[in-house]
């Protein structure tokens, strides 16, 4: 039985790798963001409005509890779900973790396009982004590192760097 969970900041990849690592291997992906807009008819942005973040890292984690339970699935969870209650214990007990390592820049410039969507970053300008990322990895980090796995995402900006992620991440997995 294979669990691959992936975990990372924002725009380190993981939906991305995920994807693709899922289609290498002929198994199911599932984004917990996208699972937990499709069970609840509402986006993580409307989440955050309506509920706060408090509202939305309770459901994230009654989400993972049930997407987690999964058998032979790639999951990306969301950049924060590693971060609250016991939540990346709880993912280590059930598969195999890995976090996408990537630099403050490196995201950076990969958030630079995704930040309207992203509630946490929403509305910030280029410096305040960077500082942000800065901030708030520091505190995330040692979530993070808790996976079995550490993967450096850093040259990840193109279709061919991601095959070589895949391939990469297979070779540390044995899959
Ligand atoms: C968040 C990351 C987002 C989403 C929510 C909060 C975070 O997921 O869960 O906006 O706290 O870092 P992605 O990492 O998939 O963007």
């Amino acid at each position: 039985m294979t669990r691959i969970i992936l975990v990372g900041y924002m725009g380190s990849g993981k939906t991305t790798v995920g994807r693709q690592l899922a289609l290498a291997l002929g198994i199911s992906f599932y984004d917990l963001d996208w699972y937990i807009e499709m069970r609840y008819h509402r986006s993580v942005a409307q989440i955050f409005r309506e509920s706060g973040e408090a509202g939305f890292r309770e459901l994230e984690r009654n989400m993972l509890h049930e997407v987690a339970e999964f058998e032979n699935v790639v999951l990306s969870c969301g950049g924060g779900t590693p971060c609250f209650f016991d939540n990346m214990q709880y993912m280590n007990s059930l598969g195999d973790t890995v976090y996408l390592k990537a630099s403050p820049e490196v995201l950076a410039a990969h958030l630079r396009m995704a930040r309207v969507e992203r509630p946490l970053i929403k509305g910030k300008t280029n410096e305040e982004l960077l500082a942000y990322i800065r901030e708030s990895l520091r505190e995330r980090e040692p979530f993070y590192s808790q996976a079995k796995h550490i993967l450096d995402v850093n040259l990840l900006d193109n279709y061919e760097k991601i095959e070589t992620s895949v391939r990469l991440l297979r070779n540390e997995l044995g899959v």
